[in-house]
Formats: C-alpha cells, sequence, structure tokens
C-alpha cells in the first residue's frame, strides 16, 4: 500500500545506544516529507544517547529496561504489549541489541525489519568488521532484513558494501560503514513509505512486484543502474 499523509505508515524504531541509524531514518522523514509516523522510538536501555536526541526532536521516545525483567521471555511479552498497543507497520531495529524470541519475531511475522554490520550471510552476530578482517575479505558492508527467528538471518531487502583498504581497523571499516548503513535504511524506509517493498508468502522479497536482487548503495553501482530499480 502506498502511503501518504493521511494514512501514513507507522514504525517503531528500537534503538540501544547511540541511535545514529534512528536519526539518519528520523531526518529522512522530515527532511522528504515522508508519509512515516514514527509512533516510538524504544529504547532497552533508559540512557540509551538515542532517546535524548529522539525527545529534544519531539519525537515520542521511552526506555523499557530489560534490567527490569527476570527473563528474556518476560522483556518480549512486555515489549509485544506495548507494540501491540502502537499497531506498528512496521518495527525497525537500529542497533537494537537485544535477540528478541522466536515468539515474538513470529508474533510480528514480516513487520520487523534489522540493520546487521554485514554482508550476511557473512559474519553473524557481534564484532562483524573484526570477523571481516579475520577472514580477509576484500568487501564489506552492511544488510537491512527482515527478521527471522534465527539471528540475523532473513530475506534482505538492501545491501551496501564498501571496500576493505590496507591497515584498515575494526574502527576504520565501523566509520566508513556507518554512512552507507544510513544511506541503505533510508532508502529502505522510503521503499515502505511508497508500498514498494513487500515479503511473500515464500519468504522471498518484491520490490515492485517483482522478485527482488538485494539493492546495493550508489557506491557500487552508477546513477543509471541505482535508477533502473526507481
Ligand atoms: C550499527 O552499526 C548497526 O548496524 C549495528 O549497531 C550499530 C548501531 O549504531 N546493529 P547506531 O546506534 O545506529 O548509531
Amino acid at each position: 500500500m502506498k502511503h501518504t499523509p493521511e494514512r501514513p505508515l507507522r514504525v517503531a524504531i528500537l534503538i540501544s545506544g547511540r541511535g545514529s541509524n534512528m536519526q539518519a531514518l528520523a531526518q529522512t522523514v522530515v527532511a522528504e516529507r515522508l508519509p512515516v509516523d514514527i509512533c516510538t522510538v524504544l529504547a532497552n536501555r533508559p540512557d540509551a544517547a538515542g532517546l535524548a536526541w529522539a525527545r529534544a526532536q519531539g519525537l515520542p521516545a521511552e526506555a523499557l529496561s530489560h534490567k527490569t525483567f527476570d527473563s528474556r521471555d518476560a522483556f518480549d511479552a512486555a515489549l509485544l504489549a506495548r507494540l501491540d498497543a502502537l499497531r506498528p507497520d512496521y518495527i525497525l531495529l537500529a542497533g537494537f541489541m537485544r535477540v528478541l524470541g522466536s515468539d515474538f519475531v513470529r508474533h510480528f511475522d514480516g513487520k520487523i525489519i534489522n540493520i546487521h554490520p554485514s554482508l550476511l550471510p557473512a559474519f553473524p552476530g557481534l564484532h562483524t568488521h573484526q570477523q571481516a578482517l579475520a577472514q580477509g575479505v576484500q568487501w564489506h558492508g552492511c544488510t537491512v532484513h527482515f527478521v527471522t527467528p534465527v539471528l540475523d538471518h532473513g530475506p534482505i531487502i538492501a545491501q551496501g558494501a564498501i571496500p576493505v583498504l590496507a591497515g584498515d581497523t575494526p574502527d576504520h571499516l565501523a566509520a566508513r560503514l556507518l554512512p552507507v548503513e544510513h544511506q541503505v535504511y533510508t532508502q529502505v524506509l522510503r521503499w515502505l513509505a511508497e508500498g514498494r517493498v513487500s515479503l511473500c508468502a515464500d519468504g522471498r522479497v518484491q520490490l515492485d512486484g517483482a522478485p527482488h536482487r538485494a539493492w546495493a548503495g550508489p557506491h557500487l553501482f552508477n546513477e543509471q543502474d541505482c535508477h533502473e530499480h526507481e
């Protein structure tokens, strides 16, 4: 469905820390007047820097501290109840560092999207930049994907890649990748707002009604290649 200012796409953005991906998404909504209603910026850590930024922008922002729950399941259940009350069309994980249980993921089947700092399926989990350097890959990147019960797995919507350069450290890679993450995630948000991307029953991603090969950022392709998808 193509969203309009009268019927905006409702998104909940979940963060754990700095929230630069969330900021890029929120800034794009404003700058491009996307028909997107950010119904909450929710952090599992009350001290997440991104929460303060969101509040300063006048966005609804809240904390649900996982530390106040006895178990992972109890936290998931509380998060599920909160998000159900907000009725988001999509739940965007943007540096959200809690693993969500399979009951939670199945409840929101096809509605949860994550950004992961590697070219999945390579390097799921933590320390992805370190893993990439240890393996000697020549290309590294990020992946925006639908979330399934398997961690850092699931149908890929878009990827962005950067070359690994001589002398790179994990910090260098992280710093060079971050703006690409922002670019790729905001592109996915545009597609969602325009109703162009969807997850089919067969588990494949469709863009404009056709099977979709992951979009890679413009740093890999020339302008014409990119516009072919628009
Ligand atoms: C990003 O690299 C994201 O891909 C990963 O955690 C980092 C979060 O950064 N999952 P930020 O909080 O969005 O600035």
